[in-house]
Protein backbone atom coordinates (compact mmCIF):
# COMPACT_ATOMS: atom_id res chain seq x y z
CA UNK A 1 0.00 0.00 0.00
CA UNK A 2 1.48 3.45 -0.78
CA UNK A 3 0.45 7.35 0.49
CA UNK A 4 -1.63 9.21 -2.16
CA UNK A 5 1.82 10.73 -3.07
CA UNK A 6 2.83 7.08 -4.00
CA UNK A 7 6.24 6.60 -1.51
CA UNK A 8 5.00 3.47 1.09
CA UNK A 9 4.05 3.42 4.01
CA UNK A 10 6.86 3.39 6.98
CA UNK A 11 7.24 2.10 10.54
CA UNK A 12 10.88 2.45 12.82
CA UNK A 13 11.06 -0.32 15.40
CA UNK A 14 12.86 0.23 18.64
CA UNK A 15 14.42 -2.67 20.44
CA UNK A 16 16.65 -2.88 23.64
CA UNK A 17 17.98 -6.58 23.09
CA UNK A 18 17.41 -9.88 20.80
CA UNK A 19 14.97 -8.56 18.39
CA UNK A 20 13.21 -11.31 17.66
CA UNK A 21 9.77 -9.48 17.38
CA UNK A 22 11.91 -7.11 15.45
CA UNK A 23 12.79 -9.49 13.17
CA UNK A 24 9.14 -11.01 12.52
CA UNK A 25 7.50 -7.56 11.78
CA UNK A 26 10.79 -7.26 9.38
CA UNK A 27 10.56 -10.40 7.41
CA UNK A 28 6.69 -10.12 7.37
CA UNK A 29 6.96 -6.63 5.99
CA UNK A 30 9.99 -7.75 3.24
CA UNK A 31 7.86 -10.53 1.98
CA UNK A 32 4.81 -8.50 1.30
CA UNK A 33 2.85 -9.93 4.38
CA UNK A 34 2.69 -6.07 6.07
CA UNK A 35 2.26 -3.45 3.68
CA UNK A 36 4.31 -1.02 4.67
CA UNK A 37 8.59 -0.70 4.88
CA UNK A 38 10.50 -1.23 7.98
CA UNK A 39 12.10 2.02 7.83
CA UNK A 40 14.86 2.17 10.50
CA UNK A 41 15.63 -0.29 13.84
CA UNK A 42 16.17 1.79 16.75
CA UNK A 43 18.36 0.67 19.98
CA UNK A 44 18.94 2.52 23.58
CA UNK A 45 21.79 -0.49 23.68
CA UNK A 46 24.63 -0.52 21.28
CA UNK A 47 25.15 -4.39 21.96
CA UNK A 48 21.11 -5.15 21.83
CA UNK A 49 21.64 -8.64 19.40
CA UNK A 50 18.71 -7.44 17.32
CA UNK A 51 20.62 -4.59 15.52
CA UNK A 52 23.12 -7.45 13.65
CA UNK A 53 19.83 -9.42 12.90
CA UNK A 54 18.38 -5.73 11.24
CA UNK A 55 21.70 -5.06 9.49
CA UNK A 56 21.62 -8.85 8.17
CA UNK A 57 18.26 -8.13 6.66
CA UNK A 58 19.78 -4.63 5.23
CA UNK A 59 17.25 -2.58 7.66
CA UNK A 60 18.56 0.75 8.17
CA UNK A 61 19.83 1.18 12.08
CA UNK A 62 20.38 3.91 14.87
CA UNK A 63 21.98 3.51 18.30
CA UNK A 64 20.40 5.93 20.73
CA UNK A 65 21.90 5.59 23.62
CA UNK A 66 19.34 6.89 26.88
CA UNK A 67 23.01 7.43 28.73
CA UNK A 68 23.70 10.05 26.30
CA UNK A 69 20.90 12.65 27.55
CA UNK A 70 20.45 13.91 30.27
CA UNK A 71 16.86 13.44 30.82
CA UNK A 72 14.17 10.90 29.39
CA UNK A 73 12.34 13.93 27.64
CA UNK A 74 15.46 14.96 25.54
CA UNK A 75 16.29 10.88 24.75
CA UNK A 76 13.11 10.46 23.72
CA UNK A 77 13.20 13.79 21.51
CA UNK A 78 16.18 12.22 19.50
CA UNK A 79 14.83 8.96 18.84
CA UNK A 80 11.77 10.97 17.78
CA UNK A 81 14.03 13.22 15.60
CA UNK A 82 15.22 9.28 13.83
CA UNK A 83 12.03 8.31 13.46
CA UNK A 84 11.24 11.28 11.18
CA UNK A 85 14.42 11.62 9.83
CA UNK A 86 12.87 7.98 7.96
CA UNK A 87 9.49 8.54 7.67
CA UNK A 88 8.20 6.45 10.16
CA UNK A 89 4.24 6.66 10.14
CA UNK A 90 4.20 3.84 13.40
CA UNK A 91 6.23 2.74 16.10
CA UNK A 92 6.31 -0.80 16.95
CA UNK A 93 7.89 -1.24 20.14
CA UNK A 94 9.62 -4.66 20.60
CA UNK A 95 11.44 -5.22 23.63
CA UNK A 96 12.07 -2.11 23.97
CA UNK A 97 12.99 -1.66 27.96
CA UNK A 98 12.10 2.05 28.62
CA UNK A 99 9.53 4.13 29.65
CA UNK A 100 8.27 6.95 27.08
CA UNK A 101 7.68 10.36 28.21
CA UNK A 102 4.08 12.19 27.66
CA UNK A 103 5.40 14.28 24.76
CA UNK A 104 6.83 10.99 22.87
CA UNK A 105 3.60 9.10 23.02
CA UNK A 106 1.43 12.72 22.03
CA UNK A 107 3.45 12.71 19.23
CA UNK A 108 2.82 9.58 17.96
CA UNK A 109 -0.82 9.49 18.90
CA UNK A 110 -2.32 6.16 18.11
CA UNK A 111 0.53 5.47 16.23
CA UNK A 112 2.90 3.27 18.89
CA UNK A 113 2.31 -0.45 19.34
CA UNK A 114 3.68 -2.73 22.29
CA UNK A 115 3.71 -6.80 22.43
CA UNK A 116 3.28 -7.44 25.84
CA UNK A 117 3.81 -11.49 27.11
CA UNK A 118 0.81 -11.67 29.20
CA UNK A 119 -2.76 -10.95 28.56
CA UNK A 120 -3.13 -7.74 29.80
CA UNK A 121 -4.19 -6.39 32.49
CA UNK A 122 -3.06 -8.81 33.89
CA UNK A 123 0.90 -9.52 34.79
CA UNK A 124 2.34 -6.14 33.24
CA UNK A 125 5.50 -4.96 33.93
CA UNK A 126 8.76 -7.32 33.95
CA UNK A 127 9.42 -10.50 34.13
CA UNK A 128 5.06 -11.30 33.32
CA UNK A 129 5.91 -14.79 32.61
CA UNK A 130 7.31 -15.55 35.72
CA UNK A 131 4.50 -13.59 37.48
CA UNK A 132 1.83 -15.24 35.61
CA UNK A 133 3.95 -18.34 37.05
CA UNK A 134 4.21 -17.34 40.78
CA UNK A 135 0.51 -16.22 40.71
CA UNK A 136 -0.69 -19.77 39.98
CA UNK A 137 -2.28 -18.79 36.46
CA UNK A 138 -3.22 -21.38 34.09
CA UNK A 139 -3.29 -19.54 31.39
CA UNK A 140 -0.99 -16.57 30.55
CA UNK A 141 -0.46 -15.20 26.17
CA UNK A 142 0.08 -11.99 24.85
CA UNK A 143 -0.73 -9.08 23.91
CA UNK A 144 -0.43 -6.35 21.42
CA UNK A 145 -1.94 -2.96 22.47
CA UNK A 146 -1.67 0.94 21.36
CA UNK A 147 1.24 2.50 23.62
CA UNK A 148 -0.58 5.48 26.41
CA UNK A 149 1.29 7.33 28.43
CA UNK A 150 1.31 4.87 31.28
CA UNK A 151 2.97 1.30 31.37
CA UNK A 152 0.96 -1.60 29.79
CA UNK A 153 -1.87 0.15 29.85
CA UNK A 154 -2.98 1.32 26.56
CA UNK A 155 -5.78 -0.04 24.31
CA UNK A 156 -5.96 -4.17 23.70
CA UNK A 157 -5.52 -4.98 20.04
CA UNK A 158 -5.18 -8.45 19.65
CA UNK A 159 -4.75 -11.24 22.21
CA UNK A 160 -3.58 -15.04 21.88
CA UNK A 161 -3.93 -17.03 25.47
CA UNK A 162 -1.57 -19.72 25.42
CA UNK A 163 -2.05 -22.42 28.64
CA UNK A 164 0.35 -22.61 31.09
CA UNK A 165 1.64 -26.80 31.37
CA UNK A 166 2.12 -28.60 34.69
CA UNK A 167 5.68 -28.79 34.03
CA UNK A 168 6.34 -25.09 32.79
CA UNK A 169 9.41 -23.20 33.57
CA UNK A 170 10.17 -19.80 33.25
CA UNK A 171 12.19 -20.90 30.31
CA UNK A 172 9.61 -23.36 28.00
CA UNK A 173 6.44 -20.62 29.22
CA UNK A 174 8.35 -18.02 27.76
CA UNK A 175 9.16 -19.74 24.58
CA UNK A 176 5.86 -20.77 23.57
CA UNK A 177 4.77 -17.00 24.25
CA UNK A 178 7.32 -15.74 22.19
CA UNK A 179 6.30 -17.95 19.43
CA UNK A 180 2.65 -16.64 19.46
CA UNK A 181 3.91 -13.33 20.08
CA UNK A 182 5.61 -13.03 16.47
CA UNK A 183 2.17 -14.06 14.94
CA UNK A 184 0.36 -11.97 16.70
CA UNK A 185 2.64 -8.61 16.11
CA UNK A 186 2.86 -8.99 12.43
CA UNK A 187 -1.43 -9.90 12.27
CA UNK A 188 -1.81 -6.24 14.57
CA UNK A 189 0.63 -3.97 12.08
CA UNK A 190 -1.08 -5.91 9.21
CA UNK A 191 -4.37 -4.61 10.53
CA UNK A 192 -2.87 -1.12 11.00
CA UNK A 193 -1.53 -0.84 7.52
CA UNK A 194 -4.65 -2.25 6.35
CA UNK A 195 -6.20 0.74 8.46
CA UNK A 196 -8.74 -1.62 10.17
CA UNK A 197 -8.74 -0.34 13.51
CA UNK A 198 -10.99 1.87 15.10
CA UNK A 199 -10.22 3.42 18.44
CA UNK A 200 -13.35 3.81 20.12
CA UNK A 201 -12.48 5.10 23.84
CA UNK A 202 -10.62 2.05 25.16
CA UNK A 203 -11.98 -0.14 22.86
CA UNK A 204 -10.32 -1.35 19.59
CA UNK A 205 -12.85 -2.70 16.72
CA UNK A 206 -11.42 -4.28 13.58
CA UNK A 207 -13.16 -3.54 10.29
CA UNK A 208 -14.17 -5.58 8.15
CA UNK A 209 -11.52 -6.52 5.36
CA UNK A 210 -12.49 -4.69 2.03
CA UNK A 211 -14.85 -7.07 0.14
CA UNK A 212 -14.33 -9.37 2.67
C1 LIG B 1 9.11 -10.13 24.32
O1 LIG B 1 8.70 -11.15 25.18
C2 LIG B 1 8.16 -8.96 24.34
O2 LIG B 1 6.83 -9.36 24.55
C3 LIG B 1 8.64 -8.19 25.54
O3 LIG B 1 10.04 -8.28 25.48
C4 LIG B 1 10.40 -9.48 24.80
C5 LIG B 1 11.29 -9.04 23.67
O4 LIG B 1 11.80 -10.15 22.96
N1 LIG B 1 8.13 -6.83 25.49
P1 LIG B 1 12.48 -9.91 21.55
O5 LIG B 1 13.60 -8.89 21.79
O6 LIG B 1 11.45 -9.38 20.61
O7 LIG B 1 13.02 -11.23 21.14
Amino acid sequence: MATAAGTPRRFGILISGRGSNMEALARAALAGEIPARPAVVISNEASAGGLRVAQGLGLPTAVVDHRDSADRATHDRRVQGVLEEHGAELVCLAGYMRLLSASFVAAFPARILNIHPSLLPAFPGLDAQRQALEHGAKVSGCTVHFVDADLDSGPIIAQTAVPVAEDDTEASLSRRILAEEHRLYVGAVRLYFQDRLRLEGRRVRIAEAPGG
